[in-house]
């Protein structure tokens, strides 16, 4: 039940409605914004009632805007009765109705880098923020808004929107308050630099600004995330962790990074996950992270006492981790920052810092090209996400992977990715459970050796040594072999060989290996 605590001022409960008389606010061809960012921090309630009056009858087809994915209330709900049109900035597979529909192409997606969607809702390239729903804990007798586990992009959209819709969730711990820093760019030509000197640094202030006479309406709300368990730690993880933390420890012996380590960045899903959790075990003390997603490793670490300052753009505890922060959420407090998603993605403080940015491609090839969204180049998988942002702008940037997917049958290192999101000129560092393959300052066939001898697994290199030689006979300064390049990552199977196949063999390879 709302009171005091969550509406700081009487004029508050004057605005509260029902869920479905705020999703009469929404209308068809609107682009609604949504706050939070993956499954923390989303509202609930209104898109469950606008899903409910579509499928009673509402002609509406929505855009909805918001950090990243969002959970299933959203765009399940809406993807189900057919209320979205389009999508951006990213989406995850998870949604799996979304998911088809983006790739039949019944939905458009625009997959962008996350630290841009901001700044370019200021500058005006995608039209009017016609409506905003903002999930909180609280609203201060000012207006402003004191958000959840999210931040995501919702003060910039907050700034722009002609109607905020403010879903106060009961459910929300009021101990989260102060955890965040919001701060908001100028324009350039009168941007200034953003002045985070180190992790924990705070900017700007713990609410959202949002006038009193600018909120529309308030719905009550007490629907929890929809945060998914991840995967246990399996070997070839515990592997690649063991990988990355000799790889860091030699850097530190030739000097190459000082004995405080950086900041970390680490990626999303359960291989970046664990991958983190293997530092706890590690010599390296007083971590700090300056990421944009803060999974449960962190809070792990956090209270193992390994990592001193996190800073983020949202946090995901599972079930499990939650229960572990209630415990003590005062030591998570004064350790996380969370910070709006074009800070925490920033590519100035991202340098600055010196961040070493460690992600989870799909796939990545023998040059040093990483597909992280496309699976065989059309499937979109999930998207792009921040890891753009810090793969180009990291001191080292790492990324690391499995060198097998689906049970051993497909090989993560290949001839050429099927979709490049990282160009080499962007990757330094690769790291499977094989090990690691450091490709800064090689030219090409020297990365091309280095990445299979170290990386590939056993069963894949041969035929990635022959290809490597069949592009040879080409020349050039980074031989391709066009031809067999695709066929090549086509046939890429446990079978030791590389084989010749007909197209329709190919499609055949594809549709087995993709629904088995
Ligand atoms: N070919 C085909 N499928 C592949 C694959 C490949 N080379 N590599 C992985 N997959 C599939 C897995 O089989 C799994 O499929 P399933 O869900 O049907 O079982 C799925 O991709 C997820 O892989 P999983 O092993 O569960 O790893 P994960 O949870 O660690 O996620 C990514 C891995 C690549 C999907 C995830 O890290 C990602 O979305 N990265 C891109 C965005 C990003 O880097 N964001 C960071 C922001 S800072």
């Amino acid at each position: 039940m709302l009171d005091a605590t969550r509406l700081r001022t009487p004029c508050l409960f004057d605005k509260i409605v029902s869920a479905d008389e705020a999703a009469t606010l929404i209308t068809d061809g609107m682009n609604v914004d949504v706050s939070g960012f993956t499954p923390s921090g989303y509202p609930k309630k209104t898109t469950l009632a606008l899903a409910k009056a579509i499928k009673a009858g509402k002609k509406c087809r929505i855009n909805i805007w918001s950090g990243a994915s969002v959970g299933p209330e959203i765009e399940e709900a809406l993807a189900e009765v057919g209320g979205i049109s389009g999508r951006m900035p990213y989406y995850a597979a998870s949604n799996k109705t979304l998911s088809r529909q983006i790739n039949t192409g019944s939905v458009t997606y625009i997959d962008q880098h996350l630290s841009h969607f901001a700044q370019q809702i200021d500058y005006g390239f995608y039209g009017d923020v016609d409506v905003a729903i903002v999930e909180a804990a609280a609203i201060n007798a000012d207006g402003s808004i004191v958000l959840g586990s999210g931040v995501g992009n919702t003060p910039m959209l907050v700034k722009h929107a002609k109607k905020i819709i403010v879903e106060v969730n009961t459910s929300i711990p009021l101990t989260l308050e102060g955890m965040h820093d919001i701060y908001i760019c100028s324009k350039p030509p009168e941007r200034t630099e953003i002045p985070i000197y180190h992790v924990g640094d705070r900017i700007g202030s713990p609410y959202v600004s949002c006038g009193l006479d600018r909120i529309t309406c308030i719905v009550e709300s007490d629907i929890v995330d929809h945060v998914r368990n991840l995967s246990a730690p399996d070997e070839a993880s515990k592997k690649i962790a063991a990988n990355l933390v000799d790889f860091l420890e030699h850097e530190q012996r030739h000097g190459r990074l000082p004995q405080q380590m950086l900041p970390l960045q680490s990626g999303v899903g359960s291989i970046a996950n664990a991958v983190l959790m293997g530092l706890a075990e590690s010599k390296f003390d007083n971590l700090t992270m300056y990421s944009e997603i803060l999974q449960d490793s962190v809070f792990k670490l956090i209270k193992c006492g390994k990592v001193t300052q996190a800073s983020g753009c949202a946090f995901t505890p599972s079930p499990t981790v939650w229960e572990m922060y209630k415990e003590n959420p005062e030591l998570y407090r004064n350790r996380i920052v969370l910070r709006p998603l074009d800070i925490s993605n920033n590519p100035e403080v991202i340098r600055r810092l010196g961040v070493i940015s460690m992600n989870t491609p799909l796939e990545f090839d023998i040059y040093g090209q990483a597909n992280s969204t496309h699976v065989m180049g059309n499937r979109m998988m999930n998207g792009i996400g921040g890891s753009g942002d810090y793969m180009r702008n990291g001191y080292l940037t790492i990324f690391s992977t499995p060198s097998t997917a689906k049970g051993g049958n497909i090989s993560s290192v290949v001839p050429m990715v099927s979709h490049a999101d990282h160009t080499e000129h962007d990757t330094m560092i690769f790291i499977t459970e094989q090990g690691v393959a450091d490709i800064r300052g090689l030219s090409p066939l020297k990365r091309a050796k280095l990445i299979i001898e170290k990386c590939a697994h056993p069963d894949f290199r041969e035929q990635l040594y022959d290809y490597l030689k069949m592009a040879q006979r080409k020349n050039g300064h980074e031989p391709v072999d066009l031809e067999h390049a695709f066929d090549m990552h086509i046939a890429l199977e446990k079978t030791g060989t590389m084989k010749e196949q007909s197209k329709e063999e190919e499609h055949y390879d594809y549709t087995r290996r993709f629904t088995a």
